[in-house]
């Protein structure tokens, strides 16, 4: 019978009182700033068809290779759980006409899946916030993206942030670069692991990226990609630089920066926190000009990140999130109080004044615990004889102070009290 206890899946986690307050202040700055940069929201759903990932995020990336929930549904069809939202937004544009050569740009809040190893700051149900420009090849944009992220960053009060930015080439580049890192990664064999062998093959540049000791040091000396851009590309990154110095904004060139996603083109970022120890990435992104071909839609240019809301809750002083509006408890002492109460409590609820009501049949004292419990600013106390002269007692929590207000115009003549006054 039933005896069996559940708790939730490993990697999986809830948000409890007290740390979900911590992600609406976050979500609300997020709608706040992504709108205005010019941003409007988008939302797909958590369940695409595998293909879609294979394609865009790459077959051999770690993510399709071993990381993504993928099973088959009722009707036999191979479906994932998305473990990221760029190849759903372009997934979503195409599907609906969005684009028609005009630029786009989205954000979106949401759950993604992967079954990583979990530990701080890394989970497998986690949380981005992420923003997406479709159909412009300009720096400016990539700019813009990288000045929303810090903008955003600062409004949350997180410092101590690094960008790192790199950049990856192109179709034109990319392969000569390819083939001068896999003539150096032959080399180096001996000192690689055992995925890293793997990857020089299929995947090279992620080699670039192994945490290993012994990979770390074995591509100390590889060609980096910024010396092997085409002219464009080079033009393309110097008017990124460009671009952020024009705005004050402080970045690191990381040319040993790759990403785990395939479909990155040209500017690669990361912003990183040394508090965050291994799970360094607080955002990530870049430019992605090839995916939307890649997935059967016209050339079209584009550019993007996502954050992970874990790492930014994780970075993110207490003391930035607002406290909610003072609480204001009501105490009808008898059920006759209660009936009469009731109604005021609806009436301010409506005002958006915070408020709660005890137990009619509790006693004053019983109830005045509860709303000291509950960090209530103020108590308003109806008894009988309160109903009697058609009055009702406000009570300052804090200083004990009492005042009388009208019990028939209540609703109206406490505001004044509740505001400070
Ligand atoms: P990503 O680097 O895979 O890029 O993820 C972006 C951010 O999501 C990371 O920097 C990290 O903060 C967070 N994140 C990733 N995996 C986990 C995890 N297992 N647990 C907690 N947080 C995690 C993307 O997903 C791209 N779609 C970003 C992008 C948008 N590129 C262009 N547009």
């Amino acid at each position: 019978m039933g005896s069996q206890s559940f708790s939730a899946l490993r990697g999986f986690k809830d948000l409890l009182p007290g740390e979900a307050e911590k992600w609406d202040w976050i979500e609300s700055v997020a709608r706040e700033t992504f709108s205005a940069f010019g941003f409007t929201p988008i939302r797909t759903p958590v369940l695409e068809t595998s293909e879609l990932f294979t394609r865009s995020i790459g077959a051999t990336s770690d993510i399709v290779e071993k990381e993504t929930y993928s099973f088959e549904d009722w009707d036999g069809r191979k479906v994932s759980l998305r473990p990221e939202g760029t190849a759903s937004v372009v997934r979503a544009w195409l599907e609906h006409g969005l684009g028609n050569g005009v630029l786009r740009k989205f954000y979106y809040l949401g759950p993604m899946f992967r079954h990583e190893r979990p530990q701080a700051g890394r989970l497998r149900q986690f949380h981005q916030i992420g923003a997406e420009i479709l159909g412009e090849a300009a720096p400016r944009h990539d700019v813009e993206l990288l000045s929303l992220l810090c903008d955003f960053t600062g409004r949350l009060g997180i410092d101590g942030l690094t960008l790192e930015i790199n950049t990856l080439g192109c179709p034109q580049c990319r392969p000569p670069y390819r083939a001068a890192l896999q003539g150096y990664l032959a080399e180096q064999q001996a000192d690689l692991c055992e995925d890293c062998l793997r990857r020089s093959a299929v995947n090279p540049l992620r080699v670039l990226d192994c945490k290993k000791e012994g990979c770390r040091k074995a591509v100390a000396g590889a060609p980096c990609p910024v010396d092997h851009t085409c002219g464009a590309c080079g033009d393309h990154f110097k008017a990124v630089c460009g671009g952020l110095g024009d705005l004050g904004l402080s970045y690191h060139l990381n040319s040993r920066l790759v990403r785990g996603l395939d479909y990155y083109t040209r500017t690669a970022f990361e912003m990183t926190s040394m508090a965050l120890g291994a799970q360094s990435a607080v955002a990530a992104g870049g430019r992605y000009d090839g995916l939307v071909e890649v997935l059967g839609g016209p050339p079209t240019p584009a550019v993007g990140f996502a954050l992970g809301m874990e790492r930014l809750a994780l970075l993110m002083s207490p003391d930035v999130v607002p406290k909610p509006a003072p609480l204001l408890f009501i105490i009808p002492l008898g059920a006759a109080a209660g009936r009469v109460l009731f109604p005021t409590l609806f009436q301010l609820r409506q005002k958006n004044i915070r408020c709660e009501m005890g137990d009619d049949a509790a006693k004053l004292s019983a109830q005045l615990k509860r709303a000291d419990r509950l960090g209530a600013a103020h108590a308003l106390i109806v008894g009988d004889t309160e109903m009697v002269q058609n009055a009702a007692i406000l009570r300052n929590m804090t200083t004990k102070a009492q005042q009388t207000l009208s019990l028939s115009t209540l609703a109206e003549a406490i505001l004044p009290h509740l505001t400070g006054g």
